[in-house]
């Protein structure tokens, strides 16, 4: 605490507790006025509000600052891989060699899935989204650990997480081997995270997949960049889910559904769709930022702008660099990276744009590498749940070691009917 601010209700002054965290960001803290004045707050959206302290992830939005456990995500990117990241997202450090290595092997000898559950794909319509695939298979997973379930014994969790880590990601490529009518390819325990997931996914039973180094790091950033990013849509679902003592599978199901809807995860499928359309038509971008102008136009220009960033996002900028680099080297030429690098520079010079802070976000470009992998547009989304698993379980880990123990349970403002009598059938107009 640091020091007391004063708010004055119906002429009566209440002093309220001021945090400042290690970042100098200050908060009023709220837990006592209603039981002291009877009145509470009103925050739709929460933009104004705190829902919780936590030392994991640290963003300033006017810098386009983004930190995970302190360590900038530019020097993660360049210098560190998704495990590790990982690591030091759920324990709080980067982890030595001995550690990096046995939480290495611990994922690699987790990787497959019970059989059983390969039966479970074969109820989907092939055309099933993958995050519907998704979320309800990590939800199942608890039904095969009964015994690791209890999300206040930190043994428990732990044995459950390397589990959770390794699984999802298998889980995710099976969906798309079963959406491509073709057997799902078995994980290797001698491949690293990142290869694992690209064999599982290309690999047929007629052919090896060639593992290309420059693909795995691509995909390494990506994840990485995607890892954690505070109390958004997400995690603050697998926050409050986990706060009734739901275990960590049904919590991160229910954040998997929250990051699907467009105006969250879904809007990297929704931004390459946009380009696709953009390319099919032949639009000239200047009609595009003509449309987005227009609110009459119907169209929405997906991918810029952020609640959180006033300046730019710097994920963008690290998946731009990267998306240039590797396109440049494997000789790919995507139309789609054209008309997007296009658009920028037209919104970055347009004074609308400027005004209102929309600039690309960290999904304007990524979907743009996945295609370069051979991801399809409609995996673009699970592929955001991957990267922030990590960061789900790190903030639910830390929702029960750190918080006070209470379900989440916010308040609201009644604006209905007050109390009025039961009016029988035949009174009614
Ligand atoms: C995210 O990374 O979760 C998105 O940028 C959305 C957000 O932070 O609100």
């Amino acid at each position: 605490m640091s020091g007391m601010g004063e708010i004055i209700l119906d002429g009566k002054s209440y002093k309220l507790p001021v945090l400042v965290g290690t970042e100098k960001e200050k908060a009023v803290d709220i837990t006592k006025l209603r039981q002291d004045s009877g009145y509470i707050t009103l925050d739709s959206g929460y933009g104004n509000t705190g829902a919780c302290k936590s030392a994991i992830t640290f963003i300033d939005g006017d810098l386009g600052i983004l930190r995970y456990r302190g360590i900038p995500i530019e020097e993660l990117a360049d210098k560190s891989d998704f495990v590790e990241t990982s690591y030091l997202l759920i324990y709080g450090q980067l982890p030595n060699r001995t550690q990096r290595e046995e939480f290495r092997n611990l994922l690699s000898g987790h990787a497959m899935i019970h059989e059983g559950m390969i039966k479970f794909f074969d109820g989907y319509p092939t055309t099933a989204h993958p995050m519907a695939i998704l979320s309800a298979m990590v939800c199942s997973l608890s039904s095969y650990y009964p015994e690791h379930l209890d999300p206040n014994d930190p043994t428990q969790v732990n044995h459950l997480v390397p589990r959770l880590l390794s699984k999802m990601r298998t889980i995710a490529a099976y969906s798309y081997k079963k959406s491509k009518g073709q057997p799902v390819i078995y994980p290797k325990s001698d491949l690293d995270y990142c290869s694992n997931f690209l064999r599982m996914m290309f690999a047929t039973p007629a052919e090896e997949y060639q593992i290309d180094p420059d693909m795995v790091k691509a995909l390494n950033v990506l994840l990485i960049l995607h890892a954690d990013h505070e109390q958004n849509c997400s995690t603050s679902t697998v926050r409050l889910v986990g706060s009734s003592d739901a275990n960590l599978f049904a919590s991160i199901a229910a954040g998997i559904c929250a990051l699907w809807g467009p105006k969250h995860g879904g809007a990297n499928q929704e931004v390459v769709e946009m380009l696709e359309l953009i390319e099919k038509e032949k639009v000239p971008v200047k009609e595009i930022v003509r449309r987005a102008k227009d609110k009459n136009s119907g169209f929405r220009l997906m991918g810029f702008g952020h609640r959180v960033y006033k300046n730019f996002d710097p994920r963008a900028k690290v998946i731009k660099t990267y998306c240039d680099k590797l396109l440049a080297k494997k000789g790919i030429k995507d139309p789609l990276l054209d008309i997007a690098k296009e658009l920028e520079e037209a919104a970055l010079s347009d004074d609308f744009f400027k005004e209102r802070k929309l600039y690309p976000n960290v999904d304007f470009y990524s979907g743009v590498i996945y295609r370069a992998m051979g991801i399809p547009t409609d995996m673009f989304t699970v592929m955001f749940a991957l990267g922030r698993l990590p960061g789900w379980i790190a903030h639910w880990i830390e929702m029960h070691r750190d918080g006070d123990g209470r379900i989440g349970r916010p308040r609201q403002v009644y604006v209905g009917d007050t109390q009025r009598p039961y009016i029988p059938m035949d009174q009614r107009k």
